[in-house]
């Protein structure tokens, strides 16, 4: 049989590597994970905060028992068979890093990015062999969250890269989408901060005020969309004639909810840093004080393991 064993090794273990790190711990027995991290005080970062990404109330010796640390980047990534970046959102640091990775990783690895924004196909600049990178942009918090946007460098990133990245994600009960073009913030962030410069615009109109508009979110759009996306959605509400029907009755209102929210967006100046923005944070600030996460986080993985039971 096989050896399942598989090491990999995590550039970077902030925010996002920190959750990656306990989402292979708890999701994949079979890992065994590397930290390479600048942080001079990195162990007892780790220490206080990793803990707090694993299950409560968990034996979490063994979990930890699989988990090392490697001062230098050629150490951590040698015998890695994924190397999984999740440094500073730079285009410098990441076209050197790769290049550095690729010189003393195994032929093998897989090789992903967490990045945000920057392309696969603008990180690989300085590689040999470009066809190893692609991006995998993870929805925070990634221990939690199923969604994995996998973005190859169109014409460049090898097929079996993806192939074998998607194939360790489902094996993980993971939820990951190939995006097939290297757009501007991919597609969640695309769609959530739509649905946010909607939401500051009307904020900003004073037709409900922040904390009104989140109850409206979340009793109405927030669970839906766990079951059902828009298109599906809107496909149902057509009856039996489906999403060419619901644009047959509703299109109307859709095209005065478009045409209203253009004005509206110019109207209000609602763009980054415009004169609505301070107003709207100080709502935010005022309604929310600091958010518990913890609670945000448990209540989510309520909610998924419900949708994954039915
Ligand atoms: N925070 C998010 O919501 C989010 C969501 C999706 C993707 N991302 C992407 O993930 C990446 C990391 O974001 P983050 O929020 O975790 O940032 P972060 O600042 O919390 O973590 C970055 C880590 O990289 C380390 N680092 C700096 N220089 C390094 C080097 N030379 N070698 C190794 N490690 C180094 C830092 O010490 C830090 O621990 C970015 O590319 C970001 O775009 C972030
Ligand atoms: C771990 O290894 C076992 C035994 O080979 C295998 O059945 C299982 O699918 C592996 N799990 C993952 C997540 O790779």
């Amino acid at each position: 049989m096989q050896d399942p064993s598989i090491e990999i090794a995590l550039i970077g273990a902030g925010t996002i590597g920190l959750s990656f790190a306990a989402l292979h711990l708890t999701q994949n027995p079979n890992c065994t994970i590397t930290i390479h991290d600048t942080r001079p005080d990195l162990q007892t970062y780790i220490q206080r905060h990793l803990p707090t990404y694993l299950p409560e109330n968990a034996n979490q010796e063994p979990y930890l028992a699989r988990l090392s640390f490697a001062n230098e980047l050629p150490t951590a990534v040698k015998n890695a068979q994924i190397v999984q970046e999740q440094g500073p959102e730079n285009l410098e640091f990441k076209v050197a890093i790769w290049a550095e990775i690729e010189r003393h990783a195994r032929e093998d690895a897989l090789f992903w990015s967490s990045t945000s924004g920057i392309p696969a196909s603008a990180q690989s600049r300085e590689m040999q062999d470009p066809t190893r990178l692609l991006v995998v942009h993870p929805y925070n918090p990634p221990h939690i969250m199923p969604l994995l946007e996998v973005v190859p460098a169109p014409q460049q990133t090898a097929e079996a890269v993806v192939e074998n990245t998607l194939e360790y994600w489902r094996e993980l009960g993971r939820t990951p989408v190939v995006v097939k073009k290297e757009c501007t913030g991919f597609v969640a962030n695309r769609l959530a901060f739509a649905l946010f410069r909607e939401a500051c615009s009307l904020v900003a109109s004073g037709v409900v005020d922040v904390k009104e508009l989140d109850e409206i979110v979340q009793a109405s759009m927030g669970p839906r969309w766990t079951v059902a996306g828009p298109f599906k959605s809107y496909h149902a509400g057509g009856g039996e004639g489906g999403l060419t029907s619901f644009m047959e009755k509703i299109g109307g209102t859709v095209k005065n909810c478009w045409d209203a929210s253009k004005e509206d967006v110019t109207a209000n100046d609602v763009s980054v840093g415009g004169k609505w923005q301070e107003d709207v944070c100080k709502q935010a600030d005022e309604a929310y004080g600091v958010v518990d996460t913890a609670e945000r986080d448990m209540k989510t993985r309520k909610v998924l393991s419900a949708v994954a039971d039915s």
